[in-house]
């Protein structure tokens, strides 16, 4: 049995929580392998909501979930997320945690913050959670990783020979190794018996013909060198992160599931070609909730882009797509779909490099007539209405690749599957 991801294919916020935790009822292993707390991934059922961040949403129904070598840890957070979940009677005792992974510490937020004000009018509108200097550091070959953390000694010996290097760059920090090591140290001491190599069990998995789901955190647009560069995260969302971020192998994964949204939101600043404003966008952002999980901004709304779906299946090499959030287009005259850019009088299939460029890029829209029937109970293709049948057929045709799932409202059970996954 080979392993499945499920990849956002936007720029974040897609449904990924939702279709990871769907699928995970046939999981044995449930895999984050990139991001960190920047992600915040919502899941309904049985009248419960959750927002889950660092911890992998196949926690309710998985028998391991993993927090792979790829991903960005700040423990603290992660043992308040699992004090969260235990409050409310949610098991955690079957996490496991890469000793490889990088730790996120009180310096690289502070940093993430610093180096956005010294940004000015260019800043990214990241999440402060220091992400980026958190993946600076490990590419920078200074980082810390879990294995060094959770053993006390060689914790603080890293820490003194870090923290000087980081006071040298940024004179702003003012915190002390010792009142770091002494808070820290005790949330290592609570993790340690997670810690282990990952890439092994994962290996064991695969021999032993077990279910894998990856979990991809953020979006593809969001990705460090296939996204809209700057204006993007520090890691590789798609299924080319997988490899490097799970500590597996491309011939593990047979099955890539692109999650999107009927329409395109993005929260943060750089280019959104298929943008609107005004009382469309208000329309949309409050049916669909577009409201930031982690930073509660409100998410920026756009028309469904072709464009950027198809990239991200091309990156990602996507065999499906489960497609989000159908429920909140109903009631709109007409749809638009964009097709194409024009950029400088030339039509263009992809997204340029540049960011001047991508600026410039004007879509290309053709227009679809909209439904107004509620369709948040219907649970087959054949009880859409007519108009929401042909969206689908055309998106499906515009991004080659088979809607394999749609979804008609948050809720576990308002989802549709057309094509079995696992
Ligand atoms: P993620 O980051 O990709 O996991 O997505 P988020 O959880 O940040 O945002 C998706 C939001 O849409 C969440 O509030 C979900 O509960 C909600 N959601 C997911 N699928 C649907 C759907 O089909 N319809 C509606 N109305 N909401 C949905
Ligand atoms: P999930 O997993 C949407 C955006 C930020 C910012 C940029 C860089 O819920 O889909 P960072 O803090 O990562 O350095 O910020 O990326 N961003 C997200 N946008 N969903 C997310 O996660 C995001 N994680 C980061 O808004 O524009
Ligand atoms: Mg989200």
């Amino acid at each position: 049995m080979a392993g499945v991801v499920v990849v956002g294919s936007q720029w974040g916020d897609e449904g990924k929580g939702k279709i990871t935790d769907y699928l995970s009822q046939q999981a044995d292993y449930v895999v984050r392998y990139q991001g960190g707390n920047n992600a915040g991934h919502t899941i309904e059922f049985n009248g419960k909501k959750f927002a889950l961040r660092l911890i992998p949403s196949g926690i309710f129904n998985a028998k391991t979930v993993v927090l792979g070598n790829g991903m960005v840890i700040n423990p603290k957070a992660l043992l308040e997320e699992m004090k969260y979940l235990n409050e409310a009677g949610i098991q955690t005792d079957h996490i496991l945690i890469s000793d490889r992974a990088h730790l996120t510490l009180p310096y690289h937020i502070e940093i993430d913050g610093i180096q956005e004000e010294r940004r000015g009018a260019n800043s990214i509108g990241t999440t402060k959670k220091g992400i980026g200097p958190t993946y600076v550091d490990k590419y920078a070959r200074i980082g810390i990783r879990i294995g060094e953390f959770v053993n006390e000694a060689l914790f603080l010996k890293r820490l003194q020979e870090v923290l000087p290097l980081k006071k040298q760059e940024f004179p702003e920090l003012n915190f002390t190794v010792e009142e770091i090591f002494e808070e820290y140290k005790e949330y290592a001491k609570i993790i340690k018996p997670m810690v282990t190599d990952t890439g092994l069990v994962l290996d064991e998995a695969f021999r032993e013909n077990k279910k894998v789901l990856f979990e991809g955190a953020q979006g593809t647009m969001l990705d460090i060198d296939y996204g809209t560069y700057p204006f993007v995260t520090s890691s590789h969302p798609g299924a080319n992160g997988v490899c490097e971020g799970a500590g597996i192998g491309p011939t593990n994964i047979q099955t890539a599931i692109g999650i999107i949204k009927a329409y395109t939101t993005r929260v943060g600043a750089g280019a959104f070609p298929t943008e609107i404003d005004g009382e469309l966008a208000h329309f949309i952002r409050e049916a669909g909730h577009e409201y930031g999980t982690v930073t509660k901004r409100p998410r920026r709304i756009g028309w469904f882009d072709a464009v950027v779906v198809n990239q991200s299946r091309r990156m990602s090499g996507l065999t499906g797509v489960s497609l989000m959030l159908l429920d909140v287009l109903t009631g709109l005259e007409t749809l638009k779909i964009c097709t194409a850019y024009s950029l400088d009088g030339k039509i263009i299939h992809a997204l340029p490099s540049t960011i001047s460029e991508l600026e410039r890029v004007q879509p290309i829209y053709e227009e679809m007539p909209g439904w107004k029937e509620d369709i948040t109970q219907v649970r087959s293709f054949a009880e859409l209405p007519v108009a929401c049948q042909n969206y689908l057929r055309r998106i499906e045709e515009l991004i080659h690749c088979p809607i394999q799932i749609f979804s008609v409202g948050p809720d576990r059970l308002q989802t549709i599957i057309l094509k079995e996954v696992f």
